[in-house]
């Protein structure tokens, strides 16, 4: 199911990316002189367009075709050549021969395996495909009710976009359950952008910390840095985010 099917025809002028996002990303990636990078769940591309200049080659894929299919008008109108944009579904292709550098799954990709055993099938594979000096990393929304995260649910005017959107007006009311049994929550949007209506519902799941290293640990990862923000502060019961750095475990 394409989750982002109605998302995808807003979503760069909608999701604001949190503070130091890319700045974050890209001194990580920096670590290392022209690296290779997966760009797991890539979307429209946000992330891998910004890294594409400090990387060699960047292999960016999504699941949802009305995602790539925005990424893809971008690398054509930006003339980028060093990123390879694909419809794909990690755990059944078989194009994932190579071993990455980074595996970056940004902006909360993690969340969409919506099952503990669609997590650690994902987290086996990828480590399977990190290299020996290879990094993974995942952001992540940090778990509700144990952090006091105060995600703005209700947001009426933009951040600042590098594209015409910037002069775009919205409006957003999101609403968001749960379904605590299954760690689920479900996001419905209603969204007003430019005075066209939208609906939109999406279903993610949240993960407690400790089952985030417990599951890394199970699937040979080990965490090497665990932050609560993009500005690389520790967890706290504040954080917004959890963002888990991790290399191959022996
Ligand atoms: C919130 S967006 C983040 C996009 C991008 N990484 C960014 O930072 O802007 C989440 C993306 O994950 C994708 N996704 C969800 N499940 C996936 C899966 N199993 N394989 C690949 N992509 C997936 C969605 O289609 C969506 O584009």
């Amino acid at each position: 199911m394409d989750q982002y099917k109605e998302l995808s025809k807003i979503y760069d002028a909608l999701i604001p990316e949190p503070i130091n996002f890319f700045q974050f990303y890209l001194e990580k990636i920096r670590e290392k002189d022209n690296p290779t990078i997966l760009d797991f769940g890539c979307g429209t591309g946000r992330l891998a367009i910004f890294l594409s200049s400090y990387a060699k080659e960047i292999d960016a894929f999504d699941i949802s075709e009305s995602m790539i299919e925005k990424g893809m008008n971008k690398l054509k109108e930006l003339k980028i050549k060093n990123i390879n944009i694909t419809v794909d579904n990690f755990l059944t292709s078989q194009s994932f021969t190579k071993n990455y550098d980074f595996i970056l799954l940004s902006g909360g990709v993690f969340e969409y395996f919506l099952t503990p055993e669609e997590q650690q099938q994902n987290l086996n594979k990828i480590a399977d495909k990190l290299g020996n000096e290879a990094k993974l990393i995942i952001d992540i929304e940090a778990a509700p009710f144990i952090s006091n995260n105060t995600t703005k649910h209700l947001y009426d005017s933009l951040p600042n976009k590098s594209t015409d959107e910037k002069t775009s007006k919205v409006k957003v009311y999101q609403k968001r359950a749960y379904n605590f049994e299954k760690q689920l929550k479900k996001d419905s949007l209603s969204v007003n952008l430019n005075g066209r209506y939208y609906n939109i519902e999406y279903i993610s799941r949240y993960t407690y910390l400790q089952e985030l290293r417990y599951l890394f640990e199970k699937c040979n990862l080990k965490i090497i840095a665990e932050y609560g923000d993009f500005l690389k502060n520790k967890i706290n019961k504040n954080s917004q985010y959890y963002i888990i750095e991790a290399i191959k475990g022996v």
